[in-house]
């Protein structure tokens, strides 16, 4: 027996998956009323009339609609949430959209039932108070194909004062079901296909080749690895299929699985330190810092790289193949190869470089010194 079959391994209490499964919501509500907060983004949802499709969906229960800022979590967005939330004193919550939205329920979820604020419990920065209690009832149904949210445990907080983004992090706070409908994807942006599904790829991958990957994991990213890939590659190409929806949905719903019980990488390390400082969204610093991190990993994958992708690289090197097709969905979206158009400077670069140290950093396959750290920033920002 070795070391490698020993874990532990989180998913919600269900999973819902398939295009339309969105209209199944009531046969896990049970058949008592109850007062449901409706977390949303902010526009995308009332503008397809969402609103009216979700309340007749619920007819019969007490709903409430929470418009949830469109960018990223912070300190002070959750505080109003919260603030609203506890005006409203739910049984339950539904939250129907992307990573935000997401990650604002979980930390939402925990808050209600332990009480104090969201600092008290962010890693690193706050109080570091535990949750003790079991998070508010809450069902999670993304609307993009990417962060992976509705399946992990932590959900991350810009704090802006820390110039940082942090994790509230609990298995007692996941939700309690998922329901992935692929339809809801159908109308996204290819700015947020892009930037969602290159997060979904480079979780999947970070996952894999995390010094805490396990079993389980290993095999669920194997089966869906080069599909979801291949996916995205067609949808960087205008072929904004169901199909392609539902593969790209697929995956992204086991890169959070993964990413929950793995761990990730280099590339979500300084996804964390660089979204804390400047306004740059997620998916386009872990597109962006993909290939220079694989580049530095190199060394320590090659068995892992031939495993996932020898048979799809069809005789090509898979570490170069892996590196053009990644380059070439970033090019078919038209999506910027660097962040040259952002001014930052070289004590910028160092304190980065330095904050680039969390808890991604510690599932990388090898390590990075903080001169290796400096030199892949520099690359990025062609400093
Ligand atoms: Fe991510």
């Amino acid at each position: 027996m070795t070391s490698l079959y020993d874990f532990n391994f989180s998913i919600p209490g269900s999973l819902i998956f398939g295009p339309g499964k969105r209209f199944e919501l009531n046969n896990i509500l049970g058949t008592s009323p109850l007062k449901i907060l409706i977390l949303t983004g902010s526009s995308w949802f009332y503008r397809l009339e969402l609103d009216k499709e979700f309340s007749q969906i619920l007819k019969g229960n007490q709903c409430r609609f929470c418009r949830i800022e469109k960018n990223e979590p912070t300190v002070e967005s959750i505080a109003g949430a919260l603030n609203e939330a506890r005006d409203f004193s739910p049984d339950l919550m539904i939250a129907v959209g992307g990573g935000s939205v997401l990650d604002s329920a979980k930390a939402l979820s925990g808050l209600l039932t332990n009480g104090g604020n969201v600092l008290d419990y962010l890693e690193g920065i706050g109080q570091n108070r535990p949750i003790v209690k079991p998070g508010l009832t809450w069902i999670a149904i993304p609307t993009t194909a990417g962060t992976g949210s509705e399946v992990s445990k932590n959900a991350v907080i810009k704090s802006p004062v820390h110039g940082v983004k942090k994790s509230m992090r609990s298995p007692l706070i996941m939700a309690s079901h998922v329901i992935v409908d692929p339809e809801l994807h159908i109308s996204a942006s290819s700015e947020v296909t892009a930037y969602a599904g290159l997060d979904a790829i480079v979780q999947l991958f970070e996952s894999y080749v995390s010094k805490k990957a396990q079993p389980m994991t290993s095999a669920l990213v194997e089966g869906c690895f080069v599909h979801s890939l291949s996916a995205l590659l067609s949808l960087s190409l205008g072929k904004n299929t169901l199909e392609n929806r539902t593969i790209i949905a697929y995956g992204s719903l086991i890169s959070g699985i993964a990413l929950a019980n793995a761990g990730l990488g280099a590339v979500h390390g300084f996804a964390s330190s660089i979204g804390g400082k400047f306004d740059i969204p997620h998916g386009q610093i872990c597109a962006l810092f993909f290939n220079p991190v694989l580049e530095h990993n190199r060394e320590s994958i090659g068995s892992k790289l031939d495993k996932l992708l020898a048979s799809a690289a069809g005789g090509e090197d898979p570490f170069e193949w892996l590196k053009k097709i990644f380059t070439c969905i970033l090019s078919n979206f038209r999506l910027p190869l660097n962040l040259s158009h952002f001014s930052i400077s070289e004590s910028d670069i160092e304190e980065v470089a330095n904050k680039t140290s969390g808890s991604s950093m510690s599932g990388n396959p090898c390590s990075m010194t903080l001169e290796s750290r400096c030199k892949i920033l520099k690359e990025v920002f062609r400093v």
